[in-house]
């Protein structure tokens, strides 16, 4: 079997998941960009590959059974195995002005969205490339997460966690939550899995606001994806280190 490491980067046409795949493949990982647009999806695989990067293309929507079964295929076909699994792709939901996510007038509708996205995506991707994963000697899950989701830091009234975010936050949370149930079931074996988040990046998900470039943002999952054997597990990271739950 091949030598060099594969990835699978979930919503990584662009934004945080591009720059994760980018820094991966950087590193000598065969990259797989799953992406759920095909257009979007080629042109993100050749710029990758215009940098001299090993990629493919991986036609993938989290939230679609039969998509994340097929993706599981193909990764079968090119790769046969999985060393690093990225689970990047996510969505905010709708929000107001100032990107306020009314708990008290909640659309049920979004809600149910992004948890479908962001937390059950992520459990049934993670599930169809288990049997992969577990063909590497040195497995790594990062769950693409974000501070906003730590209840210690929005119970503290001394931290400014930006606006309420009454879809969104949670299913962070909740994603946390499920990234602990993997670690625990894990514990013992060479599977590493953790949770990640960028910081405020400047990308679409944020209207283009924020401090960090894409390359920033992808440092903390891109070291958790290449993490020795050894490392830490059921944990979650920023740049400075660990984010409390
Ligand atoms: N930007 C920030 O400041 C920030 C902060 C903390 C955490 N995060 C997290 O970082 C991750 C990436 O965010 P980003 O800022 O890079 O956002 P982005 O630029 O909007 O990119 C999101 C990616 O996810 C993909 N995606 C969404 N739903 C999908 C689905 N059902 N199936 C497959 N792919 C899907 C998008 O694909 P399409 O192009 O097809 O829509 C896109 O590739 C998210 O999990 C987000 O919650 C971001």
């Amino acid at each position: 079997m091949s030598e060099q490491k594969i990835a699978l980067v979930t919503g990584a046409n662009k934004g945080i998941g591009y720059g994760i795949a980018a820094g991966l493949g950087a590193l000598g990982y065969r990259v797989g960009v799953g992406a759920r647009d095909e257009s979007r999806r080629e042109a993100a695989v050749e710029k990758l590959r215009a940098a001299g990067v090993d990629a493919f293309g991986v036609p993938l929507d989290v939230t679609d059974d039969q998509s994340v079964s097929a993706a599981a295929e193909l990764l079968e076909q090119q790769a046969g195995r999985l060393d690093a699994l990225v689970n990047n792709a996510g969505i905010s939901g709708e929000f107001g002005p100032g990107w306020l996510q009314d708990p008290t007038t909640l659309d049920l509708g979004v809600v149910r969205t992004v948890v479908e996205t962001n937390v059950i995506g992520v459990v049934r991707v993670t599930n169809a490339l288990l049997p992969l994963l577990r063909r590497s000697a040195s497995p790594r899950i990062v769950n693409i997460s974000s501070s906003v989701g730590s209840l210690t830091r929005q119970a503290d009234p001394n931290v400014d966690v930006g606006p309420i975010m009454a879809a969104y936050a949670p299913t962070k949370t909740f994603l946390n939550a499920v990234t602990v149930q993997y670690s625990r079931h894990f514990a013992g074996t060479n599977i590493l899995i953790n949770a990640a988040c960028p910081g405020l990046v400047a990308t679409d998900f944020t209207g283009r606001q924020g401090p960090r470039t894409p390359e920033q943002g992808a440092a903390t999952a891109i070291r958790l994806a290449t993490l020795p054997d050894g490392g830490p597990t059921g944990s979650f990271f920023e740049d400075a280190g660990v984010i409390p739950w």
